[in-house]
């Protein structure tokens, strides 16, 4: 590695190791709603094409799933973090995040790992290309957003 590659490299290390000290120091509840409410953006935005897809809206393309797969993968990891303690409709203007996700928190966590774990599959089953397996497997996915917003999203 040349020398002006390795100091790019140590100065993002540097302001990533910032950024992280910084999210891990209690957020304010508006702004971990807002992070929230922007994964999910995210992962609606990447999922639908997928869904429009398997029900036949638009033309199948295998290397599209892929790609939004992999988006819908990593923010499923990424949600999780969103809902620190205290960021409830109570603190929160606009959330639709129902108080029962922190009365409840091992079942939503459940939720989440259920969704996190889906989308994994999702993401392997579009790189195998199968379209009747990507179909199983987005039903599948889509069943555990569904779940998750049944009982901790309101309408
Ligand atoms: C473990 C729970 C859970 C799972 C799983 C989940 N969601 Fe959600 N989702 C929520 C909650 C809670 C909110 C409301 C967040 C808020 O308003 O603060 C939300 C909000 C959203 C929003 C609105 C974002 C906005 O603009 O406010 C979209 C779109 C969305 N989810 C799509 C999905 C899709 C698509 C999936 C599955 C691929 C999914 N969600 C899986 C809990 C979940």
């Amino acid at each position: 590695m040349n020398k002006k590659l390795f100091g790019i490299g140590l100065a993002s290390l540097v302001g990533l190791g910032f950024l992280t000290a910084a999210s891990a120091s209690d957020p304010k509840p508006e702004d971990a709603a807002k992070y929230r409410q922007s994964v999910y953006t995210i992962i609606g935005w990447n999922f639908k094409p997928i869904g429009a897809m398997v029900k036949g809206e638009i033309p199948f393309d295998a290397a599209a799933v892929a790609r939004h797969a992999q988006y819908v993968e990593l923010m499923s990891k990424a949600a999780l973090e969103g809902f620190p303690k205290g960021s409830g409709p109570d603190a929160v203007k606009h959330t639709e995040a129902k108080p029962e996700i922190w009365t409840n928190w091992d079942k939503f966590e459940t939720a989440m790992s259920n969704f996190e774990e889906e989308a994994a599959k999702l993401t392997e089953a579009a790189k195998g290309g199968d379209e009747g397996a990507i179909k199983a497997q987005f039903g599948k996915t889509a069943e555990t957003c569904k779940a998750c917003h049944k009982e901790f999203r309101k309408d």
